[in-house]
């Protein structure tokens, strides 16, 4: 289990390796970080395990320590998507949503995913299937915790063309989200490599500079009510991003099937890629947590992330969907210094 790595009095970070005591944590990650200690210093290497048959507390172990895990479509993910295409090739009718962006003038186009995506995330169905899903994949569902899912679009070189929020580049967990928080991803219709996201595992255990400072996730939410009942609409609010050059490549990125499941820890530094495929990206993603790493504050290594107070009380269990324990949020609900 990893702790958070604190700034050196220079405001600097450590370059992090492997925390040592994920190395003691399972049998056979041990077998693994006797080969990893094999190598250099700085040659941390990144796992992309395909439809592995590993435990899911085995899994978190090496999602926080920086591996991706990738698996084939599974029948809740199948049933996710077919629901996401219904809701969304219903929007679009009678264009197929991929193309839907050239067919639409911008002020429709935008009218038609202001209903749909609401519609998705807080639709009980959506929620039903995540908790399929997390199932299939081997997670106990009386210890995982989720928020609700996201239907999210990318045109194609499309109204958001030139707007920086497309491809910034961030953590998780630069956001407020715990250490431990893990990612799900799936794409609803066929992706390419323009399409889809790009990690930088290079990164996963060297922090970066980034303006997380400035960010707290309850201010957000109470400014962002805030500007909504002012109706101010242009996005005024500060976000975290990059302090520094990144180097971005050589990037890694994942294409899957419609489907198929992308899982990585919420701690990866990953960039939305400007979309030049010339068809729109749909795709479906959610957040989890187990209630024993929250509890035991494990999770990734923290590099760099500054940010305070928790997206934890958003998260609700697979089970029965109740929320944390509220002391167990207010834990970790900080304040700005
Ligand atoms: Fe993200």
């Amino acid at each position: 289990m990893s702790t958070r790595v604190p700034a050196r009095p220079d405001g600097s970070f450590p370059v992090a390796g492997r925390p040592p005591s994920v190395t003691a944590a399972h049998p056979s990650v041990t077998r693994w970080a006797k080969t990893y200690r094999e190598l250099p210093q700085e040659a941390a290497v990144t796992v992309l395990h395909f439809d592995s048959p590993m435990s899911d507390d085995e899994r978190r172990e090496r999602l926080f320590a920086g591996d991706l895990f990738v698996y084939s479509p599974t029948p809740h993910s199948m049933a996710l998507i077919a629901f996401a295409r219904q809701m969304t090739e219903t929007a679009f009718a009678p264009h197929f949503p991929p193309e839907a962006q050239h067919h639409l003038a911008g002020p429709d186009y935008v009218r038609v995913l202001a209903d749909l995506k609401p519609s998705f995330i807080n639709h009980p169905r959506s929620a039903e299937l995540v908790r399929g899903l997390l199932s299939d994949l081997g997670a106990d569902p009386a210890q995982t915790y989720f928020d609700v899912p996201r239907l999210r679009s990318m045109t194609s070189e499309y109204l958001n063309a030139g707007l920086t929020l497309q491809f910034e580049s961030h953590r998780d967990t630069w956001f407020s989200a715990p250490m431990s928080q893990l990612n799900f991803w799936l794409p609803v219709y066929d992706v390419v490599e323009s399409n889809v996201m790009a990690f930088h595992p290079g990164y996963f255990h060297t922090g970066v500079r980034n303006s997380s400072r400035d960010y707290n996730y309850a201010e957000w939410v109470a400014h962002g009510r805030t500007a909504a009942a002012a109706q101010v609409h242009a996005e005024t609010r500060r976000q975290p991003g990059l302090e520094q050059e990144l180097e971005g490549e050589p990037d890694l990125r994942v294409v899957t099937p419609p489907g198929g499941v992308l899982v990585f820890s919420g701690a990866q530094l990953h960039t939305t890629v400007p979309n030049t495929s010339g068809r729109t990206r749909f795709s479906i993603d959610f957040r989890a947590v187990n209630l024993a790493d929250v509890r035991a504050r494990a999770g990734a290594r923290n590099v760099d992330s500054e940010c305070t107070g928790t997206t934890l009380g958003d998260f609700r269990r697979a089970t029965d969907l109740t929320p944390l324990p509220a002391e167990l949020v207010e834990s970790y609900d900080t304040v700005p210094a």
